[in-house]
Parts: structure tokens; sequence; C-alpha cells
């Protein structure tokens, strides 16, 4: 009883005298803001882009981490700082910074597909590792990584950014198992998000055609927007989600 009891006084603790700590990487701009924005009122945010001049919008109280996630020494002094200015209160990660390059494989340069597996996918590995320890400490936390639909259907010209996003999915498959195996009393969820086509800067160069082709795959018949996404992460992370950890959530209007 005492050791299920913890966590939760734990968490009640949090609510009622200070706002839980979330971070969310690729904050600037896309889905990564529209969640920065929606979060704001409940949570103390810690928002992450390449640079600090990436972000446009103004989050007040926000505090700014920045990092370029394909360069290995900027990511292993974010997650110095992440854990030395932030692992007292962190309640929840938001791995969500990503970037795609779309062409045949067989004419893709090696320095995309270098940045596509670090930014992608090893960054996210890295940040899991950092507040995976954290986490395990405290006996609750929540991770949440920004998958794609693409994860699971694979699509041409996306090969490797396709690959990235399955990698997350298992990944946040496995530290749910994980997180479990190694503390059983923990309240430590693990999941990932995937999105179908959103409306943002990232799906904003595809020709209007393929736009096309893609609404017609699409029963909700309209593409799907950042907010969309965010109000997916804002009740994922509340207490009402408290029992689902492992799920790859989709966020795709039904896209067939
Ligand atoms: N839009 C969609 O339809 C869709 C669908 C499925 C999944 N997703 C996923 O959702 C996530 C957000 O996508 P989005 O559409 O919002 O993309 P976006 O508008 O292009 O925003 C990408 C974010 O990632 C950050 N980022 C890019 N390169 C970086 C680097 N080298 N180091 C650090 N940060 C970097 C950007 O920061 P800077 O501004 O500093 O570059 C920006 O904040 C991605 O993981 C994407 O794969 C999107």
């Amino acid at each position: 009883m005492q050791i299920c009891l913890r966590p939760f006084v734990n968490n009640c603790a949090s609510s009622l005298m200070e706002k839980r700590k979330v971070l969310i990487t690729g904050a600037s701009k896309g889905l990564g803001l529209a969640i920065a924005k929606r979060l704001a009122a409940e949570y103390t945010l810690v928002l992450h882009a390449s640079r600090a001049e990436s972000f446009t919008e103004n989050i007040p109280g926000a505090n700014i981490l920045c990092a370029d996630l394909s360069d290995g020494a900027q990511l292993a002094e974010f997650c110095k700082k992440l854990k030395s200015e932030h692992a007292d209160d962190l309640y929840a990660v938001i791995n969500n910074a990503g970037v795609t390059y779309d062409r045949p494989l067989l004419y893709q340069p090696e320095r995309e597909i270098d940045a596509m597996l670090s930014i992608n996918l090893k960054a996210p590995v890295m940040i899991c590792k950092t507040v995976m320890k954290i986490f395990i400490q405290k006996k609750h936390g929540v991770i949440i990584n920004m998958s794609s639909c693409v994860g699971e259907s694979g699509n041409a010209f996306q090969s490797v950014y396709a690959a990235t996003k399955a990698g997350l999915v298992a990944l946040s498959k496995s530290l749910a198992r994980e997180a479990s195996a190694i503390s059983m009393d923990s309240h430590i969820r693990v999941l990932s998000v995937a999105p179908g086509f959103i409306e943002t800067g990232m799906t904003a160069s595809i020709p209007e055609t393929e736009k096309q082709k893609y609404l017609g795959m699409i029963p909700s018949n309209r593409f799907g927007t950042a907010d969309d996404v965010a109000e997916t992460i804002a009740f994922l992370l509340s207490d009402k989600a408290s029992y689902i950890n492992g799920s790859n959530i989709q966020v795709n209007g039904g896209l067939l």
C-alpha cells in the first residue's frame, strides 16, 4: 500500500504546490510550438530548438535550452545541462525535434542520412537515457517520442526517415518495459505519438498534386493541424492517461 501511494502523493503535492516541468524539443515552430502553447498554462516549460534565434514567438516564463542535435558534442552538453538544471522537478519530456529529407535512398547523400539518424533517433535515445535515470530515482515521469504514421506503413522516398520513426516506436515500447523491470513500483510511462499528414513547415513543400493524393486517403477529409496533435499530447501527459503506456498513439484522421 505504502509503495503505491508514494508516487501518488508526489504527483498530488507537485500539482498543488508547483507546476510540473515539461521539456519539449523542437519547440520553435510546427508541432513543438503548438504543444508549448497548449501546455503553457498548466506546466513549467523547458523549450528546445537548434538555436535561440529559431524562436520567433515568446512563451512567457519558459526556459530555453538550445542544441543542434545533429552535433554529438552539443547533444552531450544538452543532456548534461538538462540533468544539472532541471532534474529536480522534471515531470515529462516530449522528444519532438525531427527532420526529413525526402528522396530515393539511391540518391540520398550520407550527410542527410546521418542528420536524420542523429536528430530523429540518436538524440531521443540519449535524452531518454538521461531522463530515465532521473525518473527511475523519482519513480515517476512521462516520455513521449514523436514518431510518424510512416514509421508503421513505410513510405517511398522516406526510407531513412521512416526507419527513424519506427525506431522511436520500438524505443518507447522497450523503455516502458524496462522502467517496470528496473523499478516495479514506478509510475513511469513511455509512449510514442504517430501523426499523419499535419500542416506545418515540414509538409509545406510537398507538391499540391501529392497533397491531394494524401487527402484522398484520409477518411476525416482534411489534413491534421498542429493543434490536433497538441491536444493529444496534453491528454497523454495528464493523469487521465495514467493507464496508457508503451502505446503508439495515431493522430492521422484515419489515414489509410
Ligand atoms: N508535420 C507532419 O505532418 C508530421 C507528421 C508525422 C510526424 N511529424 C514529426 O513531428 C515532429 C515535428 O514536426 P514539424 O512538422 O513540427 O516540423 P518543423 O515545423 O519542421 O519543426 C521541426 C523542429 O525540429 C527542430 N530541429 C530541426 N533540426 C534540428 C537540429 N539539427 N537540432 C535541433 N533541433 C532541430 C526545429 O528547430 P529549428 O527551428 O531550430 O530548426 C523545429 O523546432 C518531427 O519529429 C516530425 O518528424 C510531423
